[in-house]
């Protein structure tokens, strides 16, 4: 199927209307525009009929009802329930770390926030902390750390003081190398400088440090008494509606932390009732698999037209990639289709003047998914109110002209100048971006994952493929202490003799 956008504008006057939809997010929306997609109302129509072929809606209503969905580890999949107001399980812990953020929210003694988690434990809480910055209690800072590079680590503690320092120590499982060590460097600086482990000062581990985790015991044999715990049917990509949101919460309040919760579960909702054909997150999941096994497009581009949406693109690398990157079905037989595209990006302008020289003139056909938001939310003071409106008056001109550019083309007989336009892009628009919104977008994107990988039938929520490459890293740890390189390939005893 050969799409011209141009001229299915042409020949379909309604294709707007029809490719266009709005999801109400309590009195705000997000609305997303598909109808510069190389698609037609055929082939959404037949996408539909595939979806329903494949069971989507059962499969959907299995999740919400808690069958043990991530069938590879005989888990359900409960992250929609962190955000159900009904739900009498997950109500009284919510309301624990809430007053707990709160109150840390409340302290001016406590300037620095660290959050040392990595993946799941990280991404997400880094992501809505930066996102959600307009609405942050600003007498603090928030940082996050996740690589074992140790001058990550070091760059954090050399702007903090213990007297003044919260240390979260976010981890699911409470075992991943990097975090526990990361948590134990932290622990023995705060040490180092006047901190106590025993309870015999005010400065002490009990109060500078907590621990979310589903692993509790493991938090206080670490020596750490404040846990907030969470379930193991809550994903580590799919956890910072849960205690691994602690940083978030700390950093707008548990107020704002329930209004991203009431987004997302409005999301929730709009997934769980309406038809397929006008569902959001099943379209963008439905456009992602013909894209991907029809079109054979490789990769898609994330361009969020808004610095506070700059890690949105690193976000979902974890959601998407790690969710549905795998080459076998639900019970481990080959697929015969290619799944998850390359998700990359950068915020707008910025990708401007750097890789969309290629989305306009590259080999390679890349849509891209812009995102923009209606309304800013500018704090007073710093810069002033019409600069604020022209400010954004222009980053809406340039995501706009993007998508029509990459569009429309412009012929150029001589080659260099010439664009061959035709080239794909969805558009998000959020009326302005906060806590409730914000939280309805990421709902969004874990339901068309959830989409995408019912159609390729895959367990979306296990993620084998990250041990291999752990365990080997313990072994070339102790080769690179004691030397010995027997039994390895030559390119890696060769790397391990250069260390
Ligand atoms: O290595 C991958 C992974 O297991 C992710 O799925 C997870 O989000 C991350 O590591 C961190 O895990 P944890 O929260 O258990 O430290």
């Amino acid at each position: 199927m050969n799409v011209n956008l141009l001229n299915a504008f042409q020949t379909d006057p309604q294709r707007f209307e029809h490719f266009s939809q709005s999801v109400a997010i309590g009195t705000q929306s997000i609305f997303c525009d598909l109808s510069k997609n190389l698609i037609d109302r055929k082939t959404e129509f037949a996408l539909i009929a595939k979806a329903a072929r494949a069971g989507l809606e059962a499969k959907r209503d299995a999740m919400f009802k808690g069958d043990a969905i991530n069938s590879t580890e005989g888990r359900a999949v409960g992250h929609v329930r962190l955000r159900d107001p009904s739900d009498a399980e997950v109500r009284p812990v919510l309301d624990a770390f809430l007053a707990y953020a709160d109150a840390i929210r409340l302290d001016d003694h406590i300037t620095d926030v660290v959050n040392i988690g990595i993946g799941g434990s990280d991404l997400g809480p880094a992501f809505a902390v930066r996102a959600l910055d307009q609405f942050t209690n600003h007498k603090k800072r928030y940082h996050f750390v996740s690589n074992v590079d140790g001058h990550e680590m070091n760059a954090v503690l050399r702007q903090c003081k213990p007297a003044s320092t919260l240390f979260i120590i976010a981890s699911k499982t409470f075992t991943t190398a990097e975090t526990m060590l990361n948590a134990t460097t932290a622990r023995a600086w705060f040490l180092a400088n006047g901190g106590t482990a025993d309870g015999s000062s005010n400065l002490d581990t009990a109060t500078h440090f907590c621990a979310v985790t589903t692993n509790v015991p493991a938090a206080k044999a670490f020596g750490i008494d404040a846990t907030f715990g969470f379930w193991d049917w809550v994903g580590g990509r799919y956890s910072l509606w849960s205690a691994i949101g602690l940083s978030i919460a700390i950093a707008i309040g548990g107020k704002a932390f329930r209004a991203f919760l009431s987004g997302a579960h409005a999301m929730d909702e709009h997934f769980k009732t309406t038809p397929l054909a006008q569902n959001l997150p099943v379209r963008l999941g439905l456009l992602d698999v013909h894209y991907r096994n029809e079109l054979k497009f490789t990769s898609r581009n994330v361009a969020p037209y808004s610095s506070a949406l700059a890690r949105l693109p690193a976000y979902l690398q974890q959601l998407e990639m790690e969710s549905n990157g795998k080459s076998v079905d639900a019970n481990g037989k080959p697929l015969a289709m290619s799944t998850a595209p390359v998700v990359w990006g950068e915020a707008g302008t910025n990708g401007q003047h750097a890789f969309f020289q290629m989305l306009h003139q590259g080999t390679d056909v890349i849509p891209v998914e812009f995102v923009a938001v209606k309304t800013p939310t500018y704090d007073a003071g710093n810069i002033d109110v019409a600069s604020q409106a022209t400010h954004h008056k222009t980053l809406l001109a340039n995501v706009i002209a993007q998508a029509q550019a990459l569009m429309q083309g412009k012929a150029d007989a001589g080659g260099h100048k010439n664009f061959a336009g035709n080239r794909p892009s969805t558009f998000i628009l959020l009326d302005a971006l906060t806590p409730k919104t914000l939280g309805a977008l990421i709902a969004l994107y874990e339901h068309r994952v959830f989409t995408s990988g019912v159609l390729w039938g895959i367990n979306s929520f296990d993620q084998f493929g990250v041990e291999l490459g752990k365990v080997l890293a313990k072994d070339v740890e102790m080769r690179l202490v004691s030397g010995d390189a027997t039994g390895l390939d030559a390119s890696t005893a060769g790397l391990l003799g250069l260390l």
